[in-house]
């Protein structure tokens, strides 16, 4: 279990540290408009569950901002960057969109895929690497790319792929 705490209704799903940190995205908008802070405060939930979002997390998050649960779930579902499941504890992300495929991803899956022995979508039998397909990341001009938690890897040839795996704990 995490730092957070089921200590009573929804409202109190999280810690004093993270509803501290929702409350200040909260502040950066209108009154009333508490909901506008959904994607930060559900990075925040997210960062804080060892990177996945429960349903209980989600329905305590739509009523700590006044928002329907089903727009909290959502937004968590339209973003790949949001996960719904338990993951490994290191995230690669690999674009296939265009300018990646262009330049080479499907290489970059192949190669990610077979040295790690778990498929897009599946996490590592060691729990070290979740590996997933992601769309455009916004780096098409340092094509094929890919992140690792919260780093960008850009222009990705195999050997470059290799040395950044194996610098990885
Ligand atoms: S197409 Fe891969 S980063 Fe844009």
């Amino acid at each position: 279990m995490s730092d957070l705490q089921l200590t009573g209704g929804k409202e109190q799903l999280f810690n004093t540290d993270i509803r501290q940190q929702i409350d200040q995205w909260i502040a950066k908008y209108p009154s009333g408009q508490s909901q506008s802070a959904v994607i930060p405060a559900l990075h925040i939930l997210q960062d804080a569950h060892e990177g996945w979002l429960s349903e209980p997390l989600m329905d305590a998050l739509a009523a700590y901002l006044s928002m329907p649960t089903i727009s909290v779930y959502e937004v968590a579902t339209f973003y790949t960057m949001f996960e719904l499941k338990p993951v490994g504890r290191h995230k690669i992300s690999i674009c296939t969109n265009i300018s990646c495929l262009l330049n080479g991803s499907e290489q970059v899956v192949e190669h990610i895929t077979s040295c790690l022995g778990a498929g897009l979508g599946e996490t590592t039998s060691d729990g070290k690497f979740t590996i997933k397909e992601v769309e455009c990341l916004g780096a098409c001009c340092g094509a094929p790319m890919m992140q690792i938690d919260r780093d960008y890897h850009e222009n990705l040839t195999v050997e470059k792929i290799d040395q950044i795996l194996d610098g990885i704990s």
